[in-house]
Order: C-alpha cells, then sequence, then structure tokens
C-alpha cells in the first residue's frame, strides 16, 4: 500500500507560505490545499448573510453545514479586507474550528486527483490537523515586510489600500491567531522554521526542498 506524504505549511499572513506550499505540491505533483480559504468562506458566507462574523452560534451553523464543493474558492471577494477581518473572528471560534477538521483531515488522507501526496498550508496543520505529517515547515517573516507585502499584493490586484491600516489590521490578526485558546499559531515542537523577512520566493523554496529531501 502506497503512503500519502503529508507536508504541513504554517505560519502567519503574508509570510510567503501560500506561495511556497502552492509551489512544493507543483514540483512534487501533490494536491495542495489553502485552508485559509475555509474560513474566508465561512466569513464570506455570514457577511453575506447579513450577520456577525462574531456571532458564535451562527458562525458555527454555518461551519457545520458548510460545503467545500459548492464554494467557489476562486471567488476574488474571498481575499478583500473585510472578508480576511471576518475570517480572523470565525477562526477564534473553536465550534467553527472543530467543524473543518475534518474537511482537512480527509484531503491529507485522500488527496484529490490521486496525488500521492498533500500539501496543506495554514495556521495548525502541523500542531492539530496533522501532527503526523511528514515534514513540517513554518514560515514566518517580520511584521512590516508582511504588511508591505499584502499593500503590494492588493495594489497588484487592483484595489488601493491604506499601509497604516493593512499593518494595524495585520497586527490585530496576529494577536488574535498567536492567543487564541483553541489552535493558537505556533510552531509545531519537530517544525522547521524559515524566515522570509530577506528571502525571496525562490531562495525560500529552494530552503523548503532542501528540508523535505
Ligand atoms: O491564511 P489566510 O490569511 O488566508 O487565513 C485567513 C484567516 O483564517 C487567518 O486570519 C486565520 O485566522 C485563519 N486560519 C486559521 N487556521 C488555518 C488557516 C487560516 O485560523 N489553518
Amino acid at each position: 500500500m502506497s503512503e500519502i506524504v503529508v507536508i504541513a505549511v504554517d505560519g502567519p499572513a503574508a509570510s510567503g507560505k501560500g506561495t511556497l506550499a502552492r509551489r512544493i505540491a507543483a514540483e512534487l505533483g501533490y494536491a495542495y490545499l489553502d485552508t485559509g480559504l475555509l474560513y474566508r468562506a465561512i466569513g464570506l458566507e455570514l457577511l453575506r448573510d447579513g450577520e456577525d462574523p462574531a456571532d458564535a452560534e451562527t458562525a458555527a451553523a454555518h461551519a457545520v453545514a458548510f460545503d467545500a464543493a459548492t464554494t467557489d474558492f476562486d471567488d476574488p471577494v474571498l481575499r478583500d479586507e473585510e472578508t480576511t477581518r471576518a475570517a480572523g473572528i470565525v477562526a477564534a471560534n473553536s465550534q467553527v474550528r472543530e467543524a473543518l477538521v475534518e474537511v482537512q483531515r480527509r484531503f491529507a488522507a485522500a488527496p484529490p486527483g490521486g496525488a500521492p501526496g498533500a500539501v496543506l498550508d495554514g495556521r495548525d496543520i502541523g500542531t492539530v490537523i496533522c501532527p503526523e505529517a511528514d515534514h513540517k515547515i513554518f514560515v514566518d517573516a517580520d511584521i512590516q515586510v508582511r504588511a508591505d507585502r499584502r499593500v503590494k499584493e492588493l495594489q497588484d490586484r487592483g484595489v488601493e489600500s491604506i499601509p497604516s491600516r493593512v499593518l494595524q489590521d495585520m497586527k490585530e490578526r496576529d494577536e488574535r491567531d498567536r492567543t487564541r485558546s483553541v489552535a493558537p499559531l505556533a510552531p509545531a515542537a519537530d517544525a522547521s522554521v524559515i524566515d522570509t523577512t530577506n528571502l525571496n520566493a525562490d531562495a525560500a523554496f529552494a530552503e523548503a526542498m532542501s528540508i523535505i529531501r
């Protein structure tokens, strides 16, 4: 029986983990799951229904009813700042997280398309979702550098932003992600840390591949 290889890539917002995880998956022919999109999709559903993302019971009900198969993960609104804020709020809700555990574990155990491996990126993949992952990478970078990257990313998408507001939002989200009682953002004890403050995407990829190989 062939063993599915699981690679966990965790880290804070705009650390470069998404770009890195996608590239690792492409290089190895593995399936890729951006788990942040699950929280974003639930946050967006709540906003579109006119609900308050901070309403714990309503958010939990949406998470339980959530169907990845009918969600458009390419919807650019999922990346908007308002959706981003809502995602950070629902992600601190333990019932929401609980409802999403199985979706993620199923992806890792049986990657779509019969891929021989799966790369999942998020905040708690190496600690909670896949503690037995074959490889764990934690990607981090200085917060000012991450905020600058986010401003540039928004600019590239034609979205105007106020840099000081982006930095402030990122600080708040980091704080919430790192201090929440359930699945806080932290490197797993056995994770390799890649600091991308002074690394470009190619250098980060080379470092990750040398860890994996
Ligand atoms: O990674 P991304 O910025 O798209 O994630 C959106 C939000 O979802 C983050 O602020 C974080 O709070 C949450 N998240 C999480 N656990 C994950 C992935 C994302 O709590 N595995």
